[in-house]
């Protein structure tokens, strides 16, 4: 893990890819698990880091949670109540552990979460929502501690912003409190409508996934069970953006088109052919590359976040002029330095990136840091179009939501 990328680019890229449950799924289903009084067993999830970090963070808990094959299997009742620390500090998603032990056993201990620098990432929503259904947090330094003397109760609750994780951690609070809980103004995310899903094959009762209110039931326990995670949209938009970027043709099974569709419509816009299945898409580029125009992300079922230096990555390729512009986070342009190494043509000015036109010469290949998850991701989509080698260091980061991308991209 962590090795360096060695990148030849400018070479098509031509295969079927079999995309992987989403990480942004399997994260909040693993910390379900601590809900669950029976095993559960998360099917096909990929070998990330984040998801080593979060079975580290179930066993610190308490629990006995390992890799079966290509599956996850959690069993056992947390007994503690504090998180490992390294863990915890190290990924955004460690705070979506906090509400089940809190549910479960009255307190949660952890650190403040780490997890990619793109912006001010405060938990304030989460911690608003939990003390609404009676939690007392306590912030000391970079510890956090959270405890419920009389254990948590329904709310109706409002959030100012639909965040994924501050509605995944009131949907997990809620899942065991007492009595009802309307969660208005929460994220419409498909891992949303996963998380809500899993739960109530626990025997929860969730409604509303997939709107803007959540209404939950609290139940006094739930069982365990088997549970495949969505297919990682993610994943598939760096595939997407990878064969607009380099050219050639990539088939994505195992998706379903819609899930990334505002990624698809514009590398279509982008001169890019996509052909749609029921759960698989093929994106081909033999011809030029044409600027996007202005696009923005939004939330659900909007262009995500996430995908926004992909699809940079592959404007950067593009005869035309584009700009994107992240509404969600501040600093989602990390890699805007690395696209200007390998001779792109960026321009950075607050949540904007501004990209193009691709020089005449083309882009060449440079030395690159993985500044971010998502970030280091779009520097090895932009190396492939690259004239020459590139070498990608940091890979660390892009190993948190990846498993053996370069691996995928060889064959
Ligand atoms: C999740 C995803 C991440 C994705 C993001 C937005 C996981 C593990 N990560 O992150 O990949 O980029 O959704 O789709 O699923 N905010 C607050 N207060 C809070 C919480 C959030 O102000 O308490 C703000 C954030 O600063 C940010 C915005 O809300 O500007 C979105 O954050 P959020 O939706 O919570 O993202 P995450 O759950 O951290």
């Amino acid at each position: 893990m962590a090795g360096d990328y060695i990148i030849t680019g400018g070479r098509p890229l031509n295969g079927t890819v079999w995309v992987p449950a989403a990480k942004n799924s399997v994260l909040p289903l693993l910390a379900a698990s601590l809900l669950c009084s029976g095993p559960v067993r998360l099917c096909g999830v990929p070998e990330l880091a984040d998801v080593a970090e979060s079975l580290a963070l179930l066993r610190s808990a308490g629990c006995t949670a390992e890799r079966q094959g290509a599956d996850v299997r959690v069993d056992g009742v947390p007994g503690s109540g504090t998180l490992a620390a390294g863990p915890a500090g190290r990924m955004r998603a460690s705070i979506l552990f906090c509400a089940p032990l809190l549910a479960r056993l009255g307190r949660a201990q952890t650190v403040l979460p780490g997890g990619c620098r793109i912006g001010a990432r405060p938990i304030d929503l989460h911690l608003a929502g939990l003390v609404q259904m009676g939690a007392c947090p306590q912030l000391e330094g970079e510890r956090l501690l959270l405890t419920a003397p009389a254990g948590l109760h329904g709310a109706d609750i409002t959030l100012r912003f639909p965040s994924v994780g501050a509605t995944e951690t009131l949907l997990l609070a809620a899942a065991l409190a007492q009595g009802e809980t309307t969660l208005r103004g929460a994220a419409r995310e498909p891992e949303i409508s996963d998380l809500a899903e899993f739960l109530n094959r626990c025997g929860g009762r969730i409604e509303g996934a997939g709107t803007s209110t959540l209404r939950i039931e609290g139940r006094r326990g739930l069982s365990g069970c088997d549970f495949s995670p969505l297919p990682d949209r993610i994943f598939a938009s760096t595939l997407a953006c990878a064969a607009a970027a380099a050219g050639g043709r990539v088939e994505l099974t195992g998706c379903p088109p819609a899930l990334y569709a505002p990624v698809l419509e514009i590398l279509e816009q982008m001169g890019c052919t996509v052909e749609r299945g029921a759960d698989r898409a093929e994106v081909a580029r033999f011809g030029r590359l044409y600027g996007a125009g202005r696009v923005f992300t939004g939330v659900y079922p909007g262009l995500a976040t996430d995908a926004a230096p992909l699809l940079a990555a592959a404007m950067l390729c593009a005869e035309g002029e584009s700009s994107i512009e992240d509404v969600v986070f501040e600093r989602r342009f990390g890699c805007a330095e690395g696209f200007e190494r390998l001779g792109g043509r960026v321009n950075r000015s607050g949540r904007v990136l501004s990209v193009g036109p691709l020089p005449e010469s083309g882009l060449h290949g440079a030395t690159l840091t993985a500044p971010d998850l998502r970030g280091g991701a779009a520097l090895v989509v932009a190396a492939l179009s690259a004239r020459g080698k590139s070498l990608v260091e940091e890979t660390r980061h892009i190993d948190r939501g990846y498993a053996g991308l370069c691996e995928v991209l060889a064959s």
